[in-house]
């Protein structure tokens, strides 16, 4: 069915439970009031996504910005699911937020475009992915593009939308008016590009952080607390370095470098940190310790 400018979505099916998977599906249907699937491969990480989200809720129920009836009518709105079939099969969007691995998410792409309804936009969550070439695992590129929500999805305003080599002006449109829905801000990004608008610069800047660490140039601390009283960030680099997670901000740093200029190269102590599984909060230690908190 049409909306106005573009497709009108009803359902909408997130893959991937996860740190952002989770979030997106929350605010799908806390805010846009859709009906919405979410669909991980085990049933344990769609527990803890589930979890999750009633945290979140409870935050925001605490708080006043929702009633208790809402809550449990948010908590309706969203059907949990290991089944891919079960979740993309009358899904009018699907938003997919699993690992950043290219050969994962084609494989993904390539099942969901077999499974979901023709008139389905598949959109990704990618922080650096090609979209024209997750586009390339489906029969249908110009409904792929891309749709990139930041940390945490619940409070963060920002979505990018990510045109792909063949993406139609509807799908922008579509998915434009989703996240409008949502609540959120969009920005386009008219040309498929590694780390889009906000990764282009935020890496490498979280690169440089971890240099000034390496090189023994300053304390963690110092250097988080110069960038937050000294550019105004609500967190330090090293401190948003755990919450994204040192494996994500490596896998973006690399494709960054190959595919763009070597003078994206991460630094050695990320990639050491990353093999000591040194992850951030996620493993419960990165720059700092987590465990406690
Ligand atoms: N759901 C609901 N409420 C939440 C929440 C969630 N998931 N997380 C935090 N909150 C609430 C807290 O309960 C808290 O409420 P009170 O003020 O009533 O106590 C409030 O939000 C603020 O949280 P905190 O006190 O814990 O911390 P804060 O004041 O630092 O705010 C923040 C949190 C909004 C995350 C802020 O620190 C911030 O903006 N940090 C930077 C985040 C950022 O840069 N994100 C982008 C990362 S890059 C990315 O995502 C893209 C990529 O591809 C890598």
């Amino acid at each position: 069915m049409r909306g106005e400018n573009g497709l009108e979505v009803r359902k909408i099916a997130v893959l991937g439970a996860g740190l952002m998977g989770h979030g997106i599906a929350q605010v799908a249907a806390q805010v846009g009031k859709y009906e919405v699937s979410l669909r991980d491969v085990k049933q344990e990480f769609i527990d803890r996504g589930m979890d999750m989200i009633r945290n979140s809720l409870q935050k925001f129920l605490s708080k006043g910005v929702i009633s208790e009836a809402e809550m449990n009518e948010v908590l309706a709105r969203i059907h949990p699911t290991i089944d891919l079939k079960e979740a993309v099969s009358d899904a009018d969007l699907i938003i997919e937020a699993v690992p950043e691995n290219i050969e994962l998410k084609k494989s993904v792409f390539s099942e969901v475009d077999s499974l979901a309804p023709p008139h389905a936009i598949i959109a990704s969550n990618t922080s650096s992915i090609s979209i024209t070439e997750l586009a390339s695992a489906t029969n249908r590129p110009e409904k792929v593009c891309g749709m990139h929500f930041f940390n945490p999805p619940q409070l963060m305003k920002l979505v990018e939308i990510i045109k792909g080599a063949k993406t139609s002006d509807e799908t922008i449109q579509t998915v434009r008016q989703v996240a409008e829905k949502m609540g959120k801000e969009t920005v386009l990004v008219k040309k498929d590009c590694p780390g889009f608008i906000v990764n282009r610069i935020l890496i490498p800047a979280l690169n440089e952080a971890v240099a000034l660490v390496w090189e023994g140039i300053a304390d963690k601390e110092d250097i988080d607390k110069a960038i937050k009283l000294g550019l105004n960030w609500p967190m330090g680099p090293l401190t948003l370095l755990d919450y994204i997670g040192l494996d994500t901000t490596l896998a973006i740093a690399e494709v960054l470098e190959s595919e763009i200029d070597p003078k994206f190269h991460p630094c050695p102590l990320l990639r050491q940190m990353v093999r000591a599984k040194l992850l951030g909060r996620k493993t419960g230690k990165g720059f700092y310790d987590w465990t406690k908190k």
